[in-house]
């Protein structure tokens, strides 16, 4: 074996290798960690959401059990290791004369096991229960619709899409509905809620509640392709009044250019192909394919968690998309210098 990892490594190959793998790995992680929602990742132990905090206690409980079999079966092994090594018994012996051997696979083996298998079972089923439906009525119902690699935010009532950002307000019972245009997604905020599959064609639904003001990741928990990596999204919980401003502003149409160079870019994005696949309500583009960009400069991100959302990031975004996204299905927008300006002024004033 020694030998066969000489010849595969050599003895400095060895260490050369070893130190390719770190390189590469720490270029890997440096790549990974680019984008601003993966700047604060998500631990699934911070529980911030009613839906997590039962699905925490779940983990605490399997976890405690779990570790504590570990414990005691990792114990029994040494204490027979070092007995043996002390005082041999004679192991040869014939169990079904001597009953305290039988003993220890009846209580060890079975009654044991049987007994933290059943607890496990009876608080699973408490917790999902306690995650399953409740009386208690919610008071906003939010749609949510995978696409490769973004997702449609749509809030029925008061009849406006966004993108990528999902706001509801703080300890508030929120209704999401989910589902998908392409292939199976899954909807994941960690500090919030558990997992909920995103189905073509099937709308599935779960409760959200934040229990505190904050900005939680959400993340696509299930291999949709090319860019399933960078399939983020924010959840903002936000106190009852901010949010209500908020929705209130998200419903209004598009704010008219105030300005020359912002009135160029108007033009400039109603008479480019950008029209056959965004909309911007109160204006003659009105593509369904892409997100919405009536309030685009107030968003958080761009590209689905992507990049940070500020004028650089977005016309890197605009002139070539593939670069930053490979498979992304918006294509590069060709314009000249002047154009690009004028269409980034004007996109930066849809607050
Ligand atoms: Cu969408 Cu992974």
């Amino acid at each position: 074996m020694r030998r066969a990892q000489r010849n595969l490594w050599g003895r400095t190959g060895g260490h050369v290798g070893l130190l390719a793998i770190l390189a590469a790995t720490a270029v890997l992680v440096a790549s990974c960690s680019d984008s601003p929602a993966s700047r604060n990742p998500p631990s699934s132990l911070d529980f911030q959401g009613e839906g997590s905090s039962i699905i925490g206690q779940e983990w605490w409980v399997q976890f405690a059990l779990g570790s504590t079999v570990f414990l005691v079966v990792l114990g029994l092994l040494g204490f027979i290791v070092f007995r043996q090594l002390r005082r041999p018994v004679d192991l040869s012996v014939d169990m079904q004369e001597d009953p305290r051997w039988l003993n220890w696979i009846w209580i060890g083996g079975i009654a044991v096991p049987l007994v933290i298998i059943s607890v496990v079972f009876a608080f699973s089923v408490r917790s999902m229960v306690a995650l399953g439906e409740s009386d208690e009525p919610e008071v906003l119902t939010v749609q949510v619709v995978g696409h490769r690699w973004w997702w449609e935010v749509i809030y029925p009532e008061q009849d406006f899409r966004t993108a990528n950002e999902i706001r509801v307000p703080v300890g508030e019972r929120v209704r999401v509905e989910v589902t998908s245009e392409d292939v199976i997604h899954s909807f994941w905020v960690p500090q919030v809620h558990g997992k909920i599959d995103m189905i073509p064609g099937q709308t599935l639904s779960t409760v959200l509640e934040a229990n505190a003001p904050g900005s939680y990741r959400g993340i696509c928990a299930e291999f949709c392709g090319l860019q399933h990596a960078r399939m983020h999204f924010m959840l903002v919980a936000m106190p009852p009044d901010r949010f209500d401003q908020w929705l209130e502003r998200e419903r209004q149409q598009a704010s008219e250019p105030q300005d020359d160079l912002a009135q160029r870019g108007q033009d400039v994005f109603l008479n480019s192909t950008c029209v056959y696949c965004h909309q911007i309500r109160g204006t003659a583009a009105s593509g369904g394919v892409g997100p919405d960009l009536t309030h685009v400069a107030s968003r958080l991100t761009l590209a689905a968690g992507t990049l940070e959302n500020n004028p650089g990031n977005m016309a890197g975004w605009i002139v070539d998309p593939q670069r930053i996204k490979p498979g992304a299905l918006m294509p590069p927008a060709e314009l000249t210098g002047e154009d690009l300006q004028a269409l980034l002024a004007y996109l930066r004033s849809l607050e």
